[in-house]
């Protein structure tokens, strides 16, 4: 079984270069079912939910061939609209090849993702779209099986909530078909803009019509394309915190500025200071934090996918800080394991409490989902003695060679297979 073992008190140095997207690169692959010639995609991260998507679009009909950070998608003769349960039950992005597998071959019998620790993780709104666009949605086993009944050509669709997964179905199913659809109230994630930019790299018909609406002209047929993956917004605010919670000053290469000025703001409030030093480039100083109060909301506000990573700092600032988490019903998992290493954390149904403690101790802790177990890296980071960390593969999920990044600036961390 890995672990991540890690000797508190390392200061950080140098440069760090962050990977491609995770969340922008699978709805990106799962959009390669639409098109038939052949797809490069560039600064694609390693990471196991890419390579999970890799053997699950394999067995639908494509052949990939993975050279570093680039992937090659070619197409062959045989089509499959079964994506069977074992190739999707560890990662959610799964469902979203079924709007491509409908738009494609008319019908798709797609493994339901299942829950996760972070929550349920339902898909009522995703099938929602589908059977109002006509298809025949139905759950057997586990599975949701649809097909083809009478497919609208006019459709306007208001979202009931907003739904990163669901309006990335709802363009991938929209922009290979001879319909006219409006979509209402979307999710304005930048992995969801870089989704809708691939398309029309490759040749859909798409155009933002206001902030949260989109308007998209079905097309015949895709070409193929090459495709840079944007670089990744949350990889690149979990190292804004491995640099100030060690009170190092470090600089992230390749990053997206627009993507992360929320992530940003909320530093900045509380205490800290950035520079870039190109527009690709920024420095982190790391001044005395002070306290906040924050709430997760889709974006442009601050991202759930941050949350953990900005409680571990909180456990340290000093004075009360309160986070409300309000995009999932369970996403507090990392607060009993900081607990464990000495943080004085409250919690009151979505909301924590964090007071702010002198200093964390180093205990052996259990990683839960991918950005809890991103959160007691960094907390161990900083922890007195030594930090064990179980069931790293929670990491390997989202993270491209963190630990070689971190021990590259400097951080006393390793892997061990105990
Ligand atoms: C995407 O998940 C991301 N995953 C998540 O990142 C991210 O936390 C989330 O968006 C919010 O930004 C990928 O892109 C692969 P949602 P998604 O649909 O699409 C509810 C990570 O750590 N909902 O925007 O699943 C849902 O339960 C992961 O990288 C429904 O009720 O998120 C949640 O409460 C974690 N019905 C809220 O909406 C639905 O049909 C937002 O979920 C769909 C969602």
């Amino acid at each position: 079984m890995k672990k991540i073992i890690i000797k508190g008190g390392a200061k950080l140095h140098g440069s760090i270069n962050i990977s491609g997207s995770k969340n922008a690169c699978l709805p990106i692959l799962a959009a390669t079912l639409l098109i038939e010639e052949k797809v490069t995609l560039h600064n694609v991260p390693l990471v196991r939910d890419i390579l999970t998507m890799v053997s699950l679009l394999e067995s639908l009909g494509k052949s990939i061939k993975i050279k570093k950070n680039i992937l090659e998608i070619k197409s062959q003769k045989k089509k499959n609209f079964f994506a069977k349960y074992d190739l999707v039950k560890t990662m959610r992005a799964g469902i979203l090849v079924i709007g491509p597998l409908l738009a494609k071959l008319n019908k798709a019998k797609v493994s339901l993702p299942g829950g996760c620790a972070i929550g349920a993780r339902p898909v009522d709104i995703h099938l929602d779209f589908l059977s109002k666009k006509g298809y025949q949605n139905k759950i057997i086993n586990g599975y949701v099986v649809s097909k083809k009944k009478k497919l609208r050509k006019q459709l306007s669709y208001l979202f009931k909530k907003i739904s990163v997964g669901a309006t990335e179905t709802a363009i991938l199913n929209s922009c290979l078909s001879n319909s006219e659809v409006r979509l209402k109230n979307i999710a304005i994630e930048p992995e969801v803009f870089d989704l809708i930019n691939f398309l029309i790299s490759a040749g859909a018909n798409i155009k933002s019509t206001s902030k949260r609406t989109l308007l998209i002209k079905g097309v015949n047929n895709l070409q193929g394309t090459e495709y840079n993956i944007m670089p990744d917004r949350i990889e690149a605010g979990t190292y804004m915190i491995a640099s100030i919670i060690t009170k190092s000053k470090i600089i992230l290469n390749n990053i997206f500025p627009d993507h992360i000025k929320n992530i940003i703001k909320v530093l900045k409030n509380g205490g800290i200071k950035f520079k870039f030093i190109s527009d690709s480039s920024l420095k982190i100083f790391p001044n005395k934090p002070k306290p906040l109060k924050i709430k997760t909301v889709p974006y442009p506000g601050f991202p759930t996918d941050m949350q953990a990573q900005l409680m571990s700092l909180l456990t340290l600032t000093k004075g009360s800080s309160e986070i409300t988490e309000d995009i999932f019903e369970n996403r507090f998992l990392h607060v009993l394991e900081l607990q464990r290493m000495g943080a004085t954390i409250e919690i009151q149904n979505n909301k924590a409490k964090i007071t702010g403690v002198e200093s964390l101790s180093g205990a052996e802790v259990m990683a839960t989902d991918l950005r809890a177990s991103v959160c007691l890296v960094l907390a161990g980071l900083v922890a007195k003695g030594e930090t064990v960390i179980n069931r790293i593969y929670h990491l390997e999920r989202g993270y491209e060679n963190l630990v070689g990044k971190l021990k590259k600036c400097g951080a006393k961390i390793k892997i061990i297979d105990a």
